[in-house]
């Protein structure tokens, strides 16, 4: 019997996800804002679908149609049921990205979003990112290993040839669940070597990683950490604006996608 650890070659190969041989034909494009989400929805002219196949009674909403050679499902978490605002954050985005890949089997996952940017690692506002790493900033667990449990760093899948051709910026992204920015925080974002933050990316690589499925994350700046100005107000200020850049760059991103392989990408 083979010792823990004594992996052949042909099982490690095994173990590993298989980068598909023909092209991507089933994406899920997990948005957590109804102002981020509707420009993409109206621009793959995707409809909601009324059967999901989400448990009844979550808020979770499935828009869905097909865009040349793909299948395109645009899932956001809907609105707090209680409280009528956009299920924002890391469970509501691990949980529906989780469902939506049971129910959906996508050939990749596309998150995108806004974020907070670093002026200091060059971001400004409106620009687009994508991620090259995701990791935590909010989960300290101060003993050996669990620290870096708590951290998560996961790689995210950066296509290069996609960020060559449609010549976005790269850069890494820290997740947590305030928009705020606590001292603490704001160590754990500089030790992850963040251009960018927001409140979902590590969690939905989580479980992309979970259940091998890669998951490419696009983040449009609104808001300039290391500035001057409040980042609730600055953030709402660019909200609208900003989610042009993100529709324009989620288009060309699916654009650049269809027809690839995984391996082309
Ligand atoms: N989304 C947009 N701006 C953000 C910020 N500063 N922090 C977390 N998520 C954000």
């Amino acid at each position: 019997m083979a010792a823990l650890g004594d992996q052949s070659e042909e099982q490690a190969m095994a173990a590993q996800p298989k980068p598909q041989n023909r092209p991507i034909s089933n994406i899920v494009i997990v948005v957590a804002m109804q102002t981020e989400a509707l420009p993409i929805v109206n621009r793959f002219q995707l409809t909601e679908d009324p059967d999901t196949p989400f448990p009844q009674g979550v808020p979770w909403v499935r828009y869905q149609g097909t865009y040349k050679d793909l299948n395109i499902s645009l899932i956001w978490p809907g609105k707090d049921p209680t409280l009528g605002v956009d299920s924002v954050g890391t469970i509501s985005s691990a949980l529906v990205t989780y469902a939506a890949i049971q129910a959906l089997q996508p050939d990749l996952i596309i998150n995108a979003g806004t974020a907070g940017g670093f002026k200091a690692k060059g971001a400004s506002i409106g620009d687009v990112f994508i991620v090259s790493d995701c990791a935590f900033h909010d989960r300290r667990i101060p003993i050996p290993v669990f620290d870096l449990y708590g951290v998560g760093l996961r790689k995210a899948f950066v296509a290069p040839n996609l960020v060559k051709e449609l010549n976005l910026k790269v850069g890494k992204l820290s997740t947590g669940d305030s928009l705020d920015m606590t001292q603490q925080d704001e160590s754990s974002i500089i030790a992850n070597d963040a251009t960018v933050k927001d409140m979902e990316g590590a969690a939905i690589a989580y479980v992309s990683d979970l259940l091998k499925v890669p998951a490419i994350f696009v983040k449009a700046v609104t808001d300039i950490i290391d500035g001057d100005k409040p980042t609730a107000e600055e953030f709402l200020q660019n909200l609208a604006a900003v989610t042009t850049a993100l529709d324009l760059a989620v288009e060309q991103v699916i654009n650049f996608i269809n027809g690839k392989c995984e391996s082309e990408l």
